[in-house]
C-alpha cells in the first residue's frame, strides 16, 4: 500500500473504531488526526515521512526522546526476565530497585512508595492515604480537601473533584464531593508593584485563614508545585509552598505535592518542591518517570503515614489495588530513565541548556503580541494577545503545517520539549512558531 494511502487508512480506521481522548470527535471532520508511524528523538514521522517535532513532549511525558535506544535496551532485557507478576504477596527486582533509588533522591523522607498506573490513579491514592491516616489517627472528621483556584489533577472522580477546570469539571458536578478552592499563587496575578514573592505570601494568608476556619474537616491540600499546568503553564514563586508547609503543619493537614507535570526535573530540580526546601506528605509521580514509555504512576509517602496503617487489623491497612501496579516492564523504563539521569547529569545539562534556550527565545519574548512571556526549568510559556476564539484550534493546524507539534491551552502557547532537543531544534523551535504566530495573527 502506497504511504500516502496508509496514512489516510489510519485516520479513517481511527476516526471509526477508537474513541479518542479530551476530543470532540466531531471537530475530527474538520481538523483530522495526525497519523504517526514512528518516532526518533524529539521527532515523529508519518507514513509519507512527513515529520513534526513534538515540542509538548506527547503531553509531558517525553524526557530522552522517541525510541531512544538506552531504554529501548533495557526493556528488552527485561522482557527476557518478567514482563509482570501481582504486586500483593509477590515482588520484584525492578520494583524495588526503582522505590529505593527514588527513596534516596527524596533524602530518604519519603521512604514508602505505593504503585498506581497513570497519573490520575496516583491522585486517588494520595488522597484516600490521607483521608485514612486521619482516620486511623483518630480524626475520621478529617474527610475534606482543599486545592488551589485553577489547578488540574486528573479526571476520575476523586481527582477531578479537587480539579478546578470548569470545562473538564462541570458536566459531572453532580458526581463529584465538594472540594474548596484557595487563591492560586500564580504570579501573573500579582498587583501592580507587587512581587510574586508578595503575593505567594499574600496567597498564602488566604490559605492560613481558610485552615483557620476549616481544619477539623480538612485532611490535605493537594497542589502542583511551582507550575500549574493545565490551565496555562502557571508559574509561581516557591515561597508559596514554603509557607504551605508551615500552616500546614500548624493545623494538622497534609501537604500533596502533585509532580506529576512537575516531577522528574521538569522545574529545573528532580522534584519541584526541592526549591522550596520542604517535604511533602504525599508525592504523586507518573508521566515522566518511565521516560514517556509506559503508564506507571506511585505515591511516595513518610514513616509516619506508613506506620499509621501498620497493624494486627486488616482494616486498618491501605487496601487499594490495581491490576498492573508496579509492572516489572515499566519499573524497568523507570530505571533506565534515573540511569540516564545520573549518566549525564542530566539536572546540570539542563540548567545550562534552559540558560541558552531561553536567550533563544528572547525573540518571542519581545514580540509586541506576546505577553506574560515565562519560563521556569524546561518549560517556557506566553500568552497571545488575540480575540480570536479558536485561536487555539487555528495555532495547532497552522504549527501542524510547519512540522511542530504545539497544542495551545486557551490563548497560552507553551514549549515542553523532551531534554534531549539539541540547540538547533530549539531555535528552529522558536522561528517556526514565530511564523505560526505570524500567519495566526493575519
Ligand atoms: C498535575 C497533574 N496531575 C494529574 C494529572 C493526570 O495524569 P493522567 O493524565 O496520567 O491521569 C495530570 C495530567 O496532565 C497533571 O498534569
Amino acid at each position: 500500500m502506497p504511504a500516502s494511502t496508509r496514512n489516510k487508512a489510519l485516520l479513517t480506521r481511527s476516526a471509526h473504531a477508537v474513541w479518542h481522548p479530551c476530543t470532540q470527535m466531531k471537530q475530527l471532520e474538520t481538523l483530522p488526526l495526525v497519523p504517526v508511524a514512528s518516532g526518533k528523538g524529539v521527532w515523529l514521522y508519518d507514513f509519507e515521512g512527513r515529520r513534526y517535532l513534538d515540542a509538548v513532549s506527547s503531553w509531558w511525558v517525553n524526557l530522552f526522546g522517541h525510541a531512544n535506544p538506552r531504554i529501548n535496551a533495557a526493556l528488552i532485557a527485561q522482557l527476557g526476565q518478567l514482563e509482570h507478576v501481582m504486586l500483593a504477596g509477590f515482588t520484584h527486582e525492578p520494583v524495588v530497585e526503582l522505590s529505593e533509588r527514588l527513596s534516596a533522591l527524596a533524602q530518604g523522607r519519603l521512604g514508602h512508595c505505593f504503585y498506581g498506573s497513570d497519573g490520575a490513579s496516583a491522585v486517588e491514592i494520595a488522597l484516600k492515604m490521607s483521608f485514612h491516616y486521619w482516620r486511623n489517627s483518630g480524626q475520621p472528621g478529617k474527610n475534606e480537601f482543599v486545592s488551589l483556584a485553577n489547578s488540574y489533577h486528573g479526571e476520575t472522580l476523586g481527582a477531578l473533584a479537587v480539579t478546578d477546570v470548569a470545562l473538564f469539571k462541570d458536566v459531572y458536578a453532580p458526581l463529584l464531593r465538594n472540594s474548596a478552592q484557595v487563591p492560586s499563587p500564580d504570579a501573573r496575578l500579582a498587583r501592580d508593584g507587587e512581587t510574586c514573592r508578595e503575593y505567594a505570601r499574600r496567597c498564602a494568608g488566604m490559605l492560613e485563614d481558610h485552615l483557620e476556619t476549616h481544619h477539623a474537616r480538612t485532611a490535605a491540600l493537594i497542589v502542583e508545585p511551582l507550575v500549574q499546568g493545565a490551565t496555562g503553564m502557571a508559574m509561581y514563586d516557591p515561597e508559596y509552598l514554603r509557607a504551605a508547609r508551615t500552616i500546614c503543619d500548624r493545623y494538622q493537614v497534609h501537604l500533596i505535592a502533585d509532580e506529576i507535570m512537575t516531577g522528574c526535573g521538569r522545574t529545573g530540580t528532580f522534584f519541584a518542591y526541592e526549591q522550596a526546601a520542604i517535604t511533602p506528605d504525599f508525592l504523586c509521580l507518573s508521566k515522566g518517570i518511565t521516560g514517556g514509555y509506559l503508564p506507571l504512576s506511585l505515591v511516595m509517602t513518610t514513616d509516619r503515614v506508613y506506620g499509621a496503617f501498620y497493624d494486627d487489623q486488616v482494616a486498618r491497612g491501605f487496601l487499594h489495588s490495581h491490576s498492573y501496579t508496579g509492572n516489572a516492564l515499566a519499573c524497568r523504563a523507570a530505571l533506565a530513565t534515573l540511569d540516564i539521569f545520573a549518566d549525564d547529569r542530566i539536572i546540570a545539562a539542563n540548567r545550562a541548556k534552559a540558560i541558552r534556550f531561553s536567550e533563544a527565545a528572547r525573540r518571542l519574548a519581545e514580540h509586541p503580541r506576546i505577553k506574560c512571556f515565562r519560563h521556569t526549568g524546561m518549560i517556557w510559556a506566553f500568552e497571545v494577545d488575540t480575540a480570536d476564539p479558536m485561536f487555539a484550534r487555528r495555532f495547532y493546524a497552522a504549527a501542524l503545517a510547519r512540522e511542530l507539534l504545539l497544542r495551545p491551552i486557551g490563548n497560552t502557547v507553551y514549549f515542553m520539549p523532551p531534554y534531549v532537543i539539541t540547540d538547533a531544534e530549539f531555535e528552529w523551535l522558536v522561528g517556526q512558531t514565530l511564523a505560526v504566530l505570524g500567519q495566526c495573527l493575519t
